[in-house]
């Protein structure tokens, strides 16, 4: 499980929203995600999951950094290669209805890809639809339908087959369950557990639903206004967070069964997020923070490994329950 399969150095995607105005979606961003684990990335609304998810399989072209897939640069691969990449990779979205084609038939959807990276005739195709429709719990009578015809646990299903379709190792799930009812949730959340394990998959899950993330993921990644500030194992992450941003975002958490012994103190922090167009010097995170100091509106805080496998960027980390005698 140590083995690297992606490392993003220094990834920077930046919009130009007009002449003067730039928005910095993802800046600087550095990790890695190792084969075969689920590494979560999590942030609120707007911090950059997505931009940085799509930088990262080369659907957004970076605007600085590098992406190394199993040590290549995946904005300079050999013309020969880039097939071979877009097979190893896919993406399932967050809206499995708008991203499936409502003209095509469920079949048609999930042997697209096959069409473009294996050569098979119509009945190995026929096939290997319904071997894969079986595999994410679909019948075979779904072939002949249409997207609008089936419920969003069952397009997202769909979703699922097509990305697999193409025997990836690595998938972007983004938010994949956020637009399903909640007592479907779990089943594709089972579903995609359950695909890992049977097909040695390496997921990036990108969620604002933490308690997902922390069910799921090996690792985890906190996104903050394009700026990854903390990364550990889901353990470490959710049991000791080092980040005040990280404390904030796990103290909305409702706890199922609070245990009052590891009760975290609760971090309330004032205010919005500031716009990306206009981002607070220094620390993204210091115009909300309460522990703010001078040096963090001077000084942008580096991601350091401060404990073994957790790495934050904050110039003060602290342990939670340190907080209340702050
Ligand atoms: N194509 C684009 N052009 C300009 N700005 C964009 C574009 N895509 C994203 N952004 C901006 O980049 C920032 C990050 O957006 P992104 O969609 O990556 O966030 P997110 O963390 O995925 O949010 P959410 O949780 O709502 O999905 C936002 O301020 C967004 O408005
Ligand atoms: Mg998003």
């Amino acid at each position: 499980m140590s083995e690297t399969l992606i490392e993003v150095k220094n990834l920077s995607k930046h919009f130009k929203i007009s002449r003067k105005l730039v928005l910095k979606a993802v800046d600087h961003v550095s990790f890695e995600i190792k084969r075969g684990e689920t590494f979560g990335l999590v942030g609120e609304s707007g911090c950059g999951k997505t931009t940085c998810g799509r930088t990262l399989i080369n659907l957004y072209s970076a605007t600085d950094g590098q992406v190394l897939y199993n040590g290549q640069d995946i904005s300079h691969l050999p013309k020969g290669k880039v097939l071979d990449y877009k097979q190893r990779i896919q993406m399932i979205f967050q809206d499995p209805y708008s991203s499936l084609n409502p003209r095509m038939t469920i079949s048609e959807i999930i042997a697209q890809g096959l069409n473009i990276h294996f050569k098979m005739s119509k009945r190995e195709q026929e096939e290997k639809v319904n071997a894969l429709m079986a595999d994410v719990g679909l019948t075979a009578s779904f072939g002949n339908r249409f997207a609008h015809e089936l419920s969003g646990g069952q397009r997202q299903r769909v979703g699922i087959a097509r990305a697999l379709a193409v025997e990836p190792e690595f998938i972007v799930c983004d938010e994949p369950i956020s637009a399903l009812d909640v007592s479907i949730q779990a089943q594709i959340i089972n579903l995609l557990i359950k695909l890992q394990k049977e097909r040695k998959l390496t997921y990036l899950f990108i969620s604002h639903d933490l308690s997902m993330v922390k069910h799921i993921s090996d690792r985890v990644g906190v996104m903050y206004l394009g700026h990854m500030v903390e990364i550990a194992t889901s353990l470490n992450l959710f049991d000791e967070p080092l980040h005040p941003y990280t404390q904030m975002l796990l103290s909305a958490i409702p706890e199922a069964e609070p245990d009052p012994a590891k009760r975290r103190k609760s971090v309330k922090i004032e205010g919005e997020v500031p716009s990306p167009i206009t981002p607070p010097p220094g620390c993204k995170f210091s115009s909300r923070c309460v522990y703010v100091k001078d040096q963090c509106k001077l000084e942008v805080p580096t991601l350091k490994e401060i404990r073994p496998d957790h790495f934050v960027a904050c110039h003060f980390p602290r342990v939670c329950e340190e907080v209340s005698s702050c």
